[in-house]
């Protein structure tokens, strides 16, 4: 329960338990001490920051307008699902792939501008969808597809989780080469699905950035309260955290199933059992915070978890090859976009 004092305006948080202990009794503001009514019939009413006007909404009403607003996301462009079910079709060819693309304009000069960039090291101008299909294989194209498609949505500035414009999406990349990078050394089968998973893991952001602005005092006042996270107040305060939401557009976007599972647990990675691609993004996810590419208000409150780490073998050796590998990547391809 979320707290607005009557006399010194200090937004306070209240936990389940503290009201439990506390009865119908009344709690005081850890500010001024000013004792506020916790009893149903004398309720202290939840403000917005500047202490006026009606409340956010919350609970259900909040929680549908939330999910509505997964709803008006634009679809994935249309190539990108094309692309899918070529990829799933074993007798497609990385000419059908490329043909695919080219019916894209935007898409197709973003793919060529990434395939030109320093990382992918061809001293030759790669001229054509074509010419690149040849020159990087099927998977590599496919990878640089998903690059062009979530580049542009990813890229805004995020002022809830005051990220500048630009730090989701170098974040994202760093998140997609680490997992590639993990799952080349210990699961290679998984490769490009980590990548995919990686590049759009925290796309849940996007939604709830506007509902986090919009109740800044009630999140930094959750926060204040010790040993809590970033994902529990989104949870508490919304009634999703960032993870779950992007599931739901995972949803929306036809996302395979697999990728879903690994965005929805990227936070929660031990919840659904040993699944390779579930640890592999969490750990990539940790790896690209730890080393600061892009990180937001949230960044520091995540560590990897200790099963994940003894799971897929990760040493202290291979945490700094896999963050040397994100960091080259996103040094070496944001700036072509
Ligand atoms: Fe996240
Ligand atoms: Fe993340």
């Amino acid at each position: 329960m979320i707290i607005t004092c009557r006399t010194c305006g200090k937004v306070f948080h209240v936990t389940d338990d503290e009201l439990r202990l506390n009865g119908a009794g009344k709690i005081a503001c850890p500010a001024c001490g000013t004792l506020h009514e916790t009893g149903s019939r004398d309720r202290p009413v939840e403000r917005t920051s500047a202490g006026s006007g009606p409340a956010p909404i919350s609970g259900t009403a909040l929680k549908k307008r939330i999910l509505r607003t997964v709803d008006e996301l634009p679809p994935m462009p249309e190539v990108a699902r094309k692309a899918r079910r070529l990829l799933a079709d074993e007798r497609s060819s990385f000419g059908d792939l490329a043909r695919v693309i080219e019916t894209d304009q935007a898409i197709a000069a973003r793919v060529l501008k990434i395939a030109n960039s320093s990382y992918y090291g061809f001293t030759n101008r790669i001229s054509s969808i074509q010419h690149a299909a040849a020159m990087l294989g099927m998977k590599t194209l496919n990878e640089l597809l998903t690059f062009a498609c979530t580049g542009s949505l990813l890229e805004g500035e995020l002022t809830g989780y005051a990220m500048r414009s630009g730090d989701l999406w170098k974040h994202s990349l760093a998140v997609a080469a680490c997992a590639r990078s993990i799952a080349k050394e210990k699961k290679p089968a998984l490769a490009d699905d980590a990548f995919a998973a990686g590049l759009l893991h925290d796309c849940g952001k996007l939604i709830l950035d506007s509902y986090i602005a919009e109740r800044r005092d009630l999140f930094t006042a959750f926060l204040a309260e010790p040993e809590t996270s970033f994902l529990e107040a989104e949870k508490e305060l919304l009634g999703f955290d960032h993870a779950e939401i992007a599931a739901e557009i995972c949803r929306k976007w036809q996302i395979p199933s697999p990728l879903t599972l690994a965005i929805k647990a990227h936070h929660k990675p031990t919840l659904v059992g040993e699944n390779d691609l579930v640890f592999i993004v969490h750990a990539a996810d940790a790896i690209a915070l730890m080393s600061g590419i892009g990180s937001g208000i949230d960044g520091m409150k995540y560590e990897i978890d200790p099963v994940v780490m003894e799971n897929l073998r990760i040493t202290g050796n291979d945490i700094g090859l896999h963050m040397a590998e994100a960091l080259e990547f996103v040094e070496e391809t944001v700036d072509n976009l």
